[in-house]
């Protein structure tokens, strides 16, 4: 028996030594140490030995069960190690190739747009001024001759807030009464540049938030003919020399006259076409002298001061200048689209 456990010694180890892989080893622990494995068989079989025998071979036994189980955890990290190795060669890292690139940043094309806006306007003295976004039923409406429940209301939806007579401005036309009010009363040459909201039904033309850059120019013998200048000016600067423009009488309280300009259809050059729905005009903006009465809420006296007021929307005109079909892709934030105007 002493030869048997010898012989099942040598003939583990070898196998033990034989072993390629970590997931091999529980086989080999239960084939040779397990409860049915075959040195629990001999270990068994000691009983039926003769009595003198059986110390030396229950010693024997031990030693060999002792050996094989340390030779057993040796082996296991052996492969561990070798595994780890494996894996470190296979996905090590080769510190002399380049680093990823870090893309740089690049400004929204609706911030491109506006920046256009300011240095044609900068270009004829009007300087930004802010407003907020969060304004008064009082400077959004009422001042620019809106009272509550006049129908005018309708051409802008509102959200609302929590509190009375706060709103989210529907325009940037506020930002006229704030102006007025800092600067009274001397002449005023301002753009006002921000972000609006309204309750509106979201499709390729209307978005519920959107920019505008409004202007306001006030002083002494301010007309029209300045207004059509400034903004005809404008319209070439942007579009191109070669634009023709087109004031057209409209409507808006806080004006008066009031006129919408629009530009001859960049897309078929004035001949008509789906997008300038065969009329071969777009509108790009709305705008009027200041109504008397909005300039005396912003403390000028209409009898000595007279102004300009315009109001457009930055998304439409880099919708018309870079052919884009749709508003919502503005603001989806898809670097798809975004990337093109990097
Ligand atoms: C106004 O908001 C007036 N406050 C403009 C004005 C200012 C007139 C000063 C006279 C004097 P209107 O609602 O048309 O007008 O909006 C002006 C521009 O904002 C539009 O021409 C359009 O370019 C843009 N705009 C309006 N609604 C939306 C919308 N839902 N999504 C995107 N752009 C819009």
């Amino acid at each position: 028996m002493l030869e048997e456990l010898k012989a099942l010694e040598k003939r583990a180890r070898a196998e033990l030594e034989g072993l390629g892989a970590l997931e091999a080893l529980e086989g080999w622990r239960v084939a040779f140490l397990g409860r049915k494995g075959a040195l629990t068989e001999i270990l068994r079989s000691i009983g039926q030995a003769p009595p003198e025998q059986r110390p030396a071979l229950g010693q024997e036994a031990n030693r060999v069960k002792l050996a094989l189980e340390q030779a057993y955890t040796d082996r296991a990290e052996a492969l561990q190690r070798a595994e780890a190795q494996r894996q470190l060669a296979q996905e090590g890292v080769d510190v002399t190739l380049p680093g990823r690139p870090v893309a740089p940043g690049f400004l929204h094309i609706s911030t491109q747009t506006l920046r256009e806006i300011y240095a044609i306007f900068g270009a004829m003295g009007f300087q930004v001024f802010e407003a907020p976004d969060i304004e008064t039923d009082v400077n959004n409406f009422q001042l620019l001759n809106i009272p509550p429940f006049h129908p005018a209301r309708d051409m802008w939806s509102t959200f609302h807030t929590t509190r009375e007579g706060v709103l989210l401005r529907t325009h940037t036309s506020p930002g006229q009464i704030r102006a007025m009010r800092q600067y009274c009363p001397e002449p005023i040459r301002v753009i006002l540049p921000g972000k609006c909201y309204r309750y509106e039904q979201v499709t390729a033309r209307h978005e519920s938030m959107f920019y505008q850059v409004e202007g306001l120019a006030i002083g002494r013998d301010v007309t029209m003919g300045d207004l059509k200048g400034v903004l005809t000016h404008f319209a070439r600067q942007i579009f191109g020399p070669e634009r023709k423009v087109r004031f057209r009488a409209s409507y808006f309280p806080f004006t008066e006259p009031s006129a919408e300009m629009d530009i001859d259809c960049v897309i078929c050059g004035g001949k008509g076409c789906r997008v300038c729905k065969n009329s071969g005009w777009l509108e790009i903006l709305g705008s009027g002298m200041v109504h008397p009465q909005v300039l005396r809420n912003g403390g000028y006296d209409p009898a000595v001061h007279t102004g300009f007021a315009f109001g457009m929307g930055p998304e439409r005109i880099a919708m018309l200048k870079y052919a884009i079909d749709d508003i919502r892709y503005f603001f989806a934030n898809d670097l798809r689209f975004l990337q093109q105007f990097a």
